[in-house]
């Protein structure tokens, strides 16, 4: 239904001439003030994106005739934050490694700025510790169970050429063989050597197996990188088979897959990311996390 248009009360303002269902819009002045302030935004405006990085060009932005960078802000603040720590990192990188947490003040700086190289650069991989994410293959390093052991010595040399990667010379080596792959051990061997690791570890087992497969762990060699009983060997990278801390899973298909294939977990050499003081502080971050040895 269409309504007749609804005479309004102030004729001198006038109408847009918009009319909806009878009612008309007013033709009202915008306050003066408010249009002022309206031309002094884009006046504002205009000048702002003159005098700072603003147009979009082909290569970056017009820099702006004041010239202000947030970039350069901040190059800046790390700039003169290095400028402050570069005693404390020479310090640390001319200390004994055994003696840095005998030095109080550099004890709590390689805390600190280890801390954070840890979650910025390792919990990718090693998870963060105490929040239970922990990846198959990545150990975790903040418990006192060590592949390649636990010192102040061996961890920052793991940390410094990493382990069986192609880039560094020096990185730790190992190689399991592939008991399945490379026909080495057949089926049986391996379900017998299986519950020999399952003996070892304390897990439930089959003991006609068990005692067959002491016998291939002996022939084939498990014991040259495991040890005869199975604690494992830090010079090779060798877990210890007989605690409950796995690398790869405990149950009786994981271990049959680990001998099946052999793993080969790489890491990579943090030198080539790192510099020394930082190494120095992850070290001594993850040993003194780790119950390091
Ligand atoms: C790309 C994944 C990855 C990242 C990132 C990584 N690691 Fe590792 N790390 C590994 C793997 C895999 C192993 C175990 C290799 C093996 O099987 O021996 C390992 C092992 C280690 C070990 C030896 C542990 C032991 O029990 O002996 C240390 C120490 C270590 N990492 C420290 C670090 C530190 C510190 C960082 C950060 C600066 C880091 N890792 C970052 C993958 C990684
Ligand atoms: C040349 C040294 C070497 C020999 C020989 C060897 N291993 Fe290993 N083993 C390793 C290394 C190193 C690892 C760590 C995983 C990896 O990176 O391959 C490992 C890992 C394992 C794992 C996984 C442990 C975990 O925590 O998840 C099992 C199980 C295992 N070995 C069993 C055996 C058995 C059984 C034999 C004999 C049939 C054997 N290994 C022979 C070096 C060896």
């Amino acid at each position: 239904m269409c309504a007749k248009p609804v005479k309004h009360e102030r004729p001198e303002v006038g109408t847009t001439g918009h009319q909806w269902d009878g009612i008309e819009e007013l033709n009202n002045p915008l306050p003066r003030w408010w249009v002022w302030v309206f031309y002094a935004t884009i006046v504002w405006g205009l000048g702002y994106t003159v005098a700072y990085p603003a147009w979009p060009m082909l290569t970056g932005a017009t820099p702006g005739l004041i010239g202000g960078s947030t970039r350069a802000d901040v190059a800046e603040d790390i700039a003169r934050v290095d400028a402050a720590n570069a005693g404390i990192k020479a310090r640390l990188v001319a200390a004994d490694l055994n003696a840095i947490g005998t030095d109080p003040e550099l004890a709590a700086y390689a805390e600190r700025a280890g801390a954070a190289v840890f979650r910025t650069n390792c919990t990718t991989c090693h998870g963060s510790g105490a929040a239970g994410f922990q990846g198959k293959g990545y150990p975790n390093l903040l418990d006192d169970d060590w592949l390649w052991g636990g010192t102040m010595e061996d961890i920052h040399l793991t940390i410094t050429h990493g382990i069986r990667n192609t880039t560094d010379p020096d990185a730790r080596y190992s190689e399991m063989p592939k008991f399945g792959v490379d026909e080495l051990l057949d089926d049986t061997q391996i379900a017998q050597v299986v519950e020999h690791v399952l003996a070892l570890s304390g897990q439930e087992h089959d003991a006609g197996l068990a005692a067959e497969g002491a016998v291939v762990w002996e022939d084939a060699a498990c014991s040259g990188c495991h040890m005869e009983d199975g604690s494992g060997d830090p010079t090779q990278g060798a877990p210890n088979l007989k605690d409950a801390i796995w690398l790869y899973g405990g149950s009786r298909e994981a271990i049959t897959e680990s001998v099946f294939y052999a793993r080969f977990g790489v890491m990579p050499n943090w030198n080539a990311r790192l510099t020394e003081d930082e190494i120095r502080a992850v070290a001594f971050y993850v040993h003194g996390r780790g119950g390091g040895e």
